[in-house]
């Protein structure tokens, strides 16, 4: 009887745990200036991911260079961290099940030349350094990329009305 409550308990908190992983997405300076935060934020709410966090930021060199450290011996590390400096961006977390490899499938490729009709990236821009939108590229990443752009303060742990609308259970 233990055994199985154990497995029940188990299984739920596995099931649970998977509906609240998280990713770090971001609205460019440039899609900022195009007036597409809207069409973004619209995207993920209607697949039924979940907006836990928000903001919008003019970011520091320091904080972009951290975010890009990854690609800091690219030969376009400075035109990207230009670029990034060029305007304020929109910082968000989004919350659900399977949410950073399904994120950036809605992101496209990182050139929208590369990227299908129907992704954020082949829809609404054509160039690789005017790409508009970041996206998480695994969970380890985004808990990295989430603890520099926000405090736990700023993250909302909401129940939206719609979950069970939304997953099976
Ligand atoms: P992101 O991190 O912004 O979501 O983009 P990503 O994973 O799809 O691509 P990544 O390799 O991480 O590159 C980060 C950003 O650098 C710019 N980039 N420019 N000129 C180039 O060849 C080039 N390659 C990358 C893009 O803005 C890209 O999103
Ligand atoms: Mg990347």
């Amino acid at each position: 009887m233990f055994t199985v409550l154990f497995s029940f308990f188990t299984w739920i908190t596995i099931k649970m745990s998977g509906n609240k992983e998280r990713t770090f997405i971001m609205v460019k300076p440039d899609g900022v200036q195009r007036g597409l935060v809207g069409e973004i934020i619209k995207r993920f709410e209607a697949k039924g991911f979940k907006l836990v966090g928000i903001k919008m930021k003019q970011a520091s060199e320091e904080l972009l260079k951290k975010h890009y450290e990854e690609l800091a011996g690219k030969p376009f590390f400075g035109g990207l961290i230009k670029y990034m400096l060029s305007g304020p961006v929109v910082p968000m977390v989004w919350e659900g099940l399977n949410v950073v490899k399904t994120g950036r499938v809605m992101l496209g490729e990182t050139n929208p030349a590369d990227s299908k009709p129907g992704t954020i990236r082949g829809d609404l821009c054509i160039q690789v350094g005017r790409n508009i939108i970041h996206g998480s590229d695994s969970v380890e990443t985004a808990k990295r990329e989430i603890g520099l752009w926000f405090e736990d303060k700023e993250l909302s742990d909401w129940a939206p009305a719609q979950q069970s609308w939304v997953y099976e259970d």
